[in-house]
């Protein structure tokens, strides 16, 4: 399109006569001045104000301006404390803060409070923000939970993984240690040589046997024990008047989540009392350390002699005469002191006449059969008893959680199968499939990572590790809107 030219001469025209136009006043070019100046002067304002106004909130004298006017939504009730505290996380003090914000190492900050959160495992390509999983300014309620998005980001994906496991094969065993310090005693499976970076998408869709069944794994426990002949065995003394079943030996723990340890007083001694003598049931052996069963065989005059005064005979001719009674009688069954140690620490025989327990009336039906009735006792060619202390564990999948209070409306036989189980070297677990009957979209219970799984290793742990891995990568990270890019 032309445009319609003037020329010169039209111009210069236009100012003949009039070429200090610009000293003399005009309305226009007055109004433009005012203005100008006062934007300058509302702006200076706002800064002051807005400057003056921060350092009071940090004072927490309560202002007015700064988090009306830069924050983004407000804080979750976790930090309502520090929600007026922008400096807690931002780390950039007052109105210079809204400049900075962006590149600030808020998770530095996330982590001045909550030590050793950075952790999840020592071979992670590289570590997430906190902000990724953990979302700020969405309201002032309870932080949202951490969506399996985050978890699938790093499990779902192959690249991930593999890089995972050929950093693992890089790092020590030491540095995969995550077992919690938390006073159980846990079975700890073998770390596979890939690691556990098996990628799936959800609980339903992909995600591994757990690794006891899928590695047929074993209980290493030297405890003998046979399910089996507890449960089904006819005739089975009564427990505190009752039929056994399984919480005659399983009680929850005061968290209802696992059971509680178990013992040889509580559980078994009712049945299995440490009786030597038919001739007195009553006596005893302690059960203990090998040691303390030595020195109290060879104290049994002295337990005779008590038990003599616990029948009431207080003449001593008459108090010898019955110890040496008793000793006699039981020198008829086992001839010498020695053959007695030997027969109670490592025969598996029953010294009863009649070796099933049950048959016996009450009194003897406990008759003893020795410690490697239940023990693994070694040193027979020796004949000094070494009894391998059994290590029984209450946490079995330790790499999960799991909380049986919650499932106590079911029939501990729908998870563990113990009924045909003779030996202690099976584990009785559930496998994955039966939780799925449940924890699946099917089932209609929350299937979430989080209903099992934890994310950060147990602090008790975090804090043991080197700076390892997951510290370097921390460093490298940056904030951009919430995920995570490295710089390198
Ligand atoms: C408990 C810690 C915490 C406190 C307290 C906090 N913030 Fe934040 N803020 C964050 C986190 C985390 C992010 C990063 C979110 C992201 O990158 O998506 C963030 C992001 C921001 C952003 C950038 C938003 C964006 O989209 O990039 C601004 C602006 C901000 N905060 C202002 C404030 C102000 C103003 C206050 C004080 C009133 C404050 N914050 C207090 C944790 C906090
Ligand atoms: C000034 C100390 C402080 C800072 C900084 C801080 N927190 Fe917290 N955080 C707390 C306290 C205190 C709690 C409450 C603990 C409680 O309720 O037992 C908490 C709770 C939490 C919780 C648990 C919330 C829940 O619902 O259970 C998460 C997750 C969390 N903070 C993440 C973060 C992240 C991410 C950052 C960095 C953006 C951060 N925190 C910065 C002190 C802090
Ligand atoms: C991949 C997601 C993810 C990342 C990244 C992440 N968290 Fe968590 N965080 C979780 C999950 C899931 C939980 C709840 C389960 C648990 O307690 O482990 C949690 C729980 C927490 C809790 C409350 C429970 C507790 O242990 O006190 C705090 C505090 C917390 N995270 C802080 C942080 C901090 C600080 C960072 C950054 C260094 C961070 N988180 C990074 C997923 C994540
Ligand atoms: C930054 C990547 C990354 C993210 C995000 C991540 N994981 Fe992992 N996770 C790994 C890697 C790598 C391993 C394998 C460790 C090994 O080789 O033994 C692993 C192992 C595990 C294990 C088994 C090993 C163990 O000792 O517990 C569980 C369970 C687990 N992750 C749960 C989660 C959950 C739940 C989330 C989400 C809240 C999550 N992970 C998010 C990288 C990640
Ligand atoms: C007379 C006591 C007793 C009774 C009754 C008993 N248990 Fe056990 N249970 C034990 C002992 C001892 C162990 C440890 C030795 C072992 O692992 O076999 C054990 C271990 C277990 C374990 C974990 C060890 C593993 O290998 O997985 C489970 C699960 C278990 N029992 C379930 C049950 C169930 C279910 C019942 C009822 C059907 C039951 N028990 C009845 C004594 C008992
Ligand atoms: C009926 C089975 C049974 C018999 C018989 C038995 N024990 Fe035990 N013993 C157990 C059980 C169950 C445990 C584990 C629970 C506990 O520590 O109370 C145990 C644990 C032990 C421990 C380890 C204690 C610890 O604190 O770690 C020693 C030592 C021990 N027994 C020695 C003996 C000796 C010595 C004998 C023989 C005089 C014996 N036991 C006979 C069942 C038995
Ligand atoms: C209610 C009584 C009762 C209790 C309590 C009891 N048992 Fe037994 N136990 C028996 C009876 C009865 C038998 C013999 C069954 C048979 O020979 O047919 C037996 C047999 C055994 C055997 C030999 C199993 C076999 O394979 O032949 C062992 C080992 C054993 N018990 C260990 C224990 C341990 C360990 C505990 C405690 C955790 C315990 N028992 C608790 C009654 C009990
Ligand atoms: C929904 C399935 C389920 C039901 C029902 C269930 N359990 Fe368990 N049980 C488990 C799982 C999973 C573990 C492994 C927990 C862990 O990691 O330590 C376990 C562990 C155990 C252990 C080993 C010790 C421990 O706490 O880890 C014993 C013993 C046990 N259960 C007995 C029982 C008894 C007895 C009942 C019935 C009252 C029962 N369970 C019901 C799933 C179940
Ligand atoms: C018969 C159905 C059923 C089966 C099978 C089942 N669960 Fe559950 N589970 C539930 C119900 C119902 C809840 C409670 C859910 C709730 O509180 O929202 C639950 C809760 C849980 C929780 C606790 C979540 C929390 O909030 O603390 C864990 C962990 C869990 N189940 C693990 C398992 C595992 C592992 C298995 C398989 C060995 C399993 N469950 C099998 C029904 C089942
Ligand atoms: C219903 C409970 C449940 C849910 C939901 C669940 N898991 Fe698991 N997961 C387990 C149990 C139990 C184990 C076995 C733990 C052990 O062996 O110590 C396990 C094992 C794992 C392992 C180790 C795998 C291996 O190779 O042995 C990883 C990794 C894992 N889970 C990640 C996840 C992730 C990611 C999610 C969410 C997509 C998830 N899990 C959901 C119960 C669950």
């Amino acid at each position: 399109m032309a445009f319609i030219q003037r020329t010169l001469k039209q111009i210069a025209k236009r100012y003949s006569g009039n070429l200090a136009y610009f000293k003399k006043p005009h309305y226009w070019r007055t109004l433009r001045f005012r203005v100008f100046a006062g934007i300058s002067v509302v702006a200076l304002a706002i800064v002051v104000a807005v400057a003056i106004s921060s350092r009071m909130e940090s004072d927490e004298r309560g202002g007015f301006f700064l988090s009306q006017l830069y924050n983004p939504g407000p804080i979750s009730q976790s930090h309502a404390d520090i929600a007026k505290d922008c400096s807690k996380c931002h780390q950039v003090p007052n109105a210079m803060m809204v400049v900075d914000v962006k590149a600030s190492p808020v998770d530095q900050a996330c982590m001045e409070c909550h030590k050793n959160h950075e952790l999840h495992q020592p071979n992670v390509p590289r570590s997430h923000s906190c902000s990724a999983c953990h979302h700020e300014h969405m309201g002032s309620g309870p932080m949202k939970p951490v969506t399996d998005a985050n978890c699938a980001s790093c499990h779902a994906v192959q690249a991930v993984m593999t890089q995972s496991a050929e950093l693992g094969k890089t790092l020590p065993p030491s540095a995969f240690d995550l077992t919690p310090r938390d006073g159980h005693i846990h079975f700890r499976a073998p770390r596979p040589a890939e690691g556990y970076t098996a990628v799936f998408r959800s609980f339903e869709e992909g995600h591994p046997e757990f690794q006891v069944h899928r590695e047929k794994l074993k209980d290493p426990n030297t405890l003998k024990f046979n399910h089996k002949v507890h449960m089904s065995a006819e005739n089975m003394p009564l427990v505190d008047g009752k039929k056994m079943d399984c919480a005659s030996c399983h009680q929850v723990d005061a968290s209802g989540a696992y059971m509680q340890p178990m013992s040889f007083e509580k559980n078994c001694q009712s049945c299995h009392s440490l009786q030597f003598d038919a001739r007195n049931p009553d006596i005893h052996l302690p059960h203990g350390d090998v040691e303390s069963v030595q020195s109290f065989l060879a104290s049994l005059p002295l337990q005779y002699a008590e038990k003599a005064r616990r029948l009431g005979i207080r003449e001593e001719a008459e108090l010898k005469a019955f110890v040496r009674i008793q000793l006699e009688a039981l020198r008829q069954e086992v001839r010498s002191s020695t053959e007695l140690s030997q027969s109670i620490f490592f025969s598996t025989e029953s010294r009863s006449p009649t070796p099933r327990i049950q048959s016996m009336p009450d009194e003897g039906r406990a008759r003893f059969a020795g410690c490697a009735y239940c023990h693994e006792v070694k040193g027979q060619t020796t004949g000094v008893p070494e009894l391998t202390p059994p290590v029984i564990p209450d946490r079995w999948l330790s790499r999960s959680q799991f909380d049986h209070s919650k499932h106590a409306h079911m029939d501990c036989a729908s998870c563990h199968q113990v009924e045909n189980s003779v030996a202690t070297s099976d584990i009785l677990m559930p496998s994955q499939q039966s939780c799925l009957d449940c924890h699946s979209s099917k089932g209609g219970i929350v299937a979430s990572c989080q209903t099992c799984h934890g994310y950060h290793a147990h602090s008790s742990v975090a804090a043991l590790q080197p700076t390892g891995a997951s510290q370097g990568s921390l460093r490298h990270m940056m904030l951009n809107g919430g995920v995570v890019t490295s710089d390198k």
